[in-house]
């Protein structure tokens, strides 16, 4: 017996050495974990269990048969974060680069199959040299049953990937479907074709770091919704990001507990400025509104006109989507619409509650705009607010103008209860502009236009430039003081805590994609 405890101690000891030490060493060089290691900080001390640790490919071609390392360059399993269950996989760049096999793809679909039938997070920890080489077709095949999982996944149970290292080719596509991208800075990259096809094709120069290094899909694609500065601040990350999200979409997110207490911030009464064309910055409203510290931002370099993110309110994890009149005085664009879109998507598949604060003037006017596609994009936020059925509150903390007024969580597309701020304009547009176009004859006959002009606007700012029209014809519940906005809020979270929507039978909508 003691042969045979030996030889399993013997092949699980080569499975932990992965590539070996040569590798491991070079990995370390180049400021990255390990496979385990990573696994080591990511989960709770001692709960993780592994599953296919002595799994070896099956190809012959190219003298493959004679090197094998046991867990075929992923380390797969399941352990807690915070003592919730998580299946995890960990590419492991010592083993051939962590290229993906046939086997290797198996491995990682059987955690993710396991993980949908017992509803848990998958989290995917990526540094991969992409398709094994060695193998051709069965490496696509396997990309290919990884990403029919992450699709059959989608909404079930939450996916998170972390980019740790190389992800290039359609290797990008699994992590493109999940639900979270976080990158580790100037370790980690991620692009279809890299710079030397790049030169290629296009004859620009560009480096791996420039294509589709962690900065580049934060602030400029907007593929990563957050960065780290090494691998062990991307693992907090995570575990920070879980503790929003539920196990499934059966479940709800976690509760801290909570005494209704600080309900009152009266630092919220001084941040919007008197002047209506002066900005502020909405993140100020967010903390003033939500339990101290706890908001967590998506996106935070990407499309900044609006903000995004998870927070808790009253212990209870809430979805945020806020105007951010700091940049581009809030207006909505095609990025930004189409970064809310989908983070209203996401919450509403988890049952995330959503906060959506408004300061909007419009839609973002240009041929860039038009010709991008701001219709369609526009559209996408309009269409994924619309069919949210999670409890969705709207605070209008300023201006409300125009179409972007229905769009962002209006009473008319379902919104459960609106309030506004007593400084709210909620109108088709600025007084200015209304006067300018409706009083164009008057002003353009009178003998000093100037003074017709501020008349007029004054006139049309006293009538619509508040939120009482709003309010008369019950668009708005109830106007109220910003001091108690948090009060409100968690008292209306609370009485919404079992709403449930009646849908129409369908097999899906067809969101303008
Ligand atoms: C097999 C691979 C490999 C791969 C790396 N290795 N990539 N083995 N298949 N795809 C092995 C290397 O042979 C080497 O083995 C070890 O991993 C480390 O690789 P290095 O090149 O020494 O590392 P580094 O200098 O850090 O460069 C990393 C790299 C480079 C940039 C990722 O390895 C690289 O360009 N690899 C090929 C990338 C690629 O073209 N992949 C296929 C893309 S097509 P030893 O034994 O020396 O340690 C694709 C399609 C997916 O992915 C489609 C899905 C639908």
């Amino acid at each position: 017996m003691d042969k045979k405890i030996e030889e399993l101690q013997r092949r699980l000891k080569l499975a932990w050495e992965g590539g070996g030490p040569k590798r491991i060493e070079r990995q370390h060089s180049q400021k990255k974990l390990t496979a385990r290691e990573r696994i080591g900080y990511l989960l709770d001390e001692g709960s993780f269990e592994e599953m296919g640790a002595l799994v070896t490919h099956r190809t012959t071609d190219f003298g493959m048969a004679s090197q094998k390392y046991y867990g075929d360059g992923v380390v797969t399993g399941y352990g807690t974060i915070h003592g919730r269950l998580v299946y995890v996989y960990a590419q492991d760049f010592t083993v051939f680069g962590g290229s993906l096999s046939e086997t290797h793809a198996e491995k990682i679909c059987k955690v993710m199959d396991l993980a949908v039938q017992v509803g848990a997070p998958v989290i995917g920890l990526n540094d991969s040299g992409g398709a094994r080489i060695q193998e051709g077709v069965r490496s696509l095949g396997g990309y290919a049953d990884i990403f029919y999982r992450n699709v059959r996944a989608s909404g079930v149970v939450p996916q998170l990937s972390a980019i740790m290292g190389p992800c290039a080719g359609g290797a990008v596509y699994s992590p493109a479907m999940t639900d979270f991208i976080l990158m580790v800075e100037e370790t980690s990259y991620m692009f279809v074709t890299g710079p030397n096809v790049v030169k290629t094709v296009t004859n620009e120069n560009v480096t791996s770091e420039e294509l589709g290094g962690a900065g580049t899909h934060a602030v400029k694609s907007g593929v990563a919704h957050r960065t780290a500065p090494n691998d062990v601040a991307c693992l907090e990350d995570l575990k920070t990001l879980l503790s929003y999200l539920p196990q499934s979409n059966r479940e709800k997110a976690p509760e801290l507990p909570f005494e209704l207490s600080d309900e009152m911030r009266e630092e919220l009464m001084g941040i919007v400025p008197e002047n209506p064309n002066k900005p502020y910055d909405m993140h100020e409203v967010i903390q003033g509104i939500i339990d101290r510290d706890t908001f967590y931002e998506i996106h935070k370099d990407y499309a900044e006109n609006i903000i995004t993110g998870f927070a808790r309110l009253g212990g209870k994890s809430i979805g945020v989507i806020a105007n951010q009149p700091l940049f581009l005085a809030g207006v909505l664009d095609s990025n930004s619409s189409r970064k809310a879109a989908r983070f209203t998507r996401f919450c509403d598949s988890f049952n995330i509650p959503l906060l959506i604060l408004v300061d909007v003037p419009g839609f973002l006017p240009g041929t860039d705009q038009e010709w991008s596609g701001i219709i369609m994009h526009g559209a996408k936020l309009l269409y994924a607010l619309s069919e949210a059925t999670v409890p969705r509150i709207t605070v209008i903390t300023r201006k409300a103008y125009g179409g972007a007024y229905d769009v962002m969580n209006s009473k008319h597309i379902g919104a459960d209860l609106n309030y506004a701020w007593p400084g709210a304009e909620i109108a088709v547009m600025g007084a200015k502009g209304a006067s300018e176009i409706i009083f164009r004859k008057e002003i353009s006959q009178a003998e000093d236009p100037e003074k017709i002009l501020a008349e007029k606007e004054a006139e049309y700012a006293a009538k619509f430039a508040n939120p009482y029209r709003a309010a008369r014809r019950g668009f708005i519940d109830e106007v109220i003081l910003p001091r108690e906005t948090r009060r409100k809020l968690i008292r209306g979270f609370a009485s919404l805590n079992h709403k449930e929507v009646d849908q129409p039978k369908r097999k899906h909508g067809n969101i303008p994609l």
